[in-house]
């Protein structure tokens, strides 16, 4: 299965740190595309336990007052794309985001979210208690780090929830390429394809 591989391709590169970013598109509120980098902060673990199952979630962090709930609000469609240098792999993740804010009242969910607030560095905390993003320039007075037990309001988690996986690898001469997809039943299915 394509988590495999994305496996692989995290561990041949586990000592450059940031072989955890890749590109996050969305779609705006005026229909166009969105797209931005974002770090990758793992998979979302036990996650067919849940009452609502979910299954295969990238978990990533955003602020609240940043564009990327809104969309989500209006589309909650989306596609990530990462690519590693070392296998040579592309990967495009395809499928539904879920935006966990302070105010979610989904008690495993609202756990994921602390859970993951609390692994942060302190320098990644900050940046929830900076001023509003993209309102004008102003001066950042210097702030101690916020409780690292107790998420800031403006801390979200986020899930990439999968649905479509297209893996083109450019190793080989012509390329491989392979579409997962995902039934309603959430089993995936793999055929390998014409690059
Ligand atoms: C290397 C790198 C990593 C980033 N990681 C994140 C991240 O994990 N979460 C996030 O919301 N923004 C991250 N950003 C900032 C986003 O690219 C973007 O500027 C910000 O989220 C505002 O996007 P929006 O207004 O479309 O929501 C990162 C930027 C860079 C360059």
């Amino acid at each position: 299965m394509w988590r495999s591989h994305l496996a692989r391709s995290l561990h041949q590169h586990q000592d450059q740190p940031e072989v955890k970013f890749l590109q996050l598109a969305t779609v705006g509120i005026d229909q166009r595309p969105r797209n931005r980098t974002v770090v990758f902060r793992g998979f979302l673990e036990n996650g067919d336990r849940f009452q609502t199952p979910l299954q295969d979630c990238l978990k990533i962090v955003v602020d609240r007052r940043s564009q990327k709930p809104e969309q989500i609000a209006e589309n909650p469609w989306a596609e990530a794309c990462w690519y590693f240098t070392k296998t040579r792999s592309q990967f495009r993740i395809s499928g539904k985001l879920q935006l966990i804010d302070h105010q979610c009242p989904d008690l495993e969910l609202q756990t994921a979210r602390i859970e993951t607030w609390q692994a942060l560095s302190d320098p990644a905390r900050i940046q929830f208690s900076w001023p509003h993003p993209r309102e004008a320039r102003i001066h950042f007075s210097k702030t101690d780090p916020p409780n690292a037990a107790q998420p800031l309001s403006t801390f979200c988690l986020l899930l990439l929830e999968p649905t479509e996986v297209d893996r083109l690898e450019l190793r080989g001469n012509p390329q491989n390429r392979w579409l997962y997809l995902r039934d309603e039943q959430g089993n995936w299915t793999e055929q390998e394809v014409n690059p």
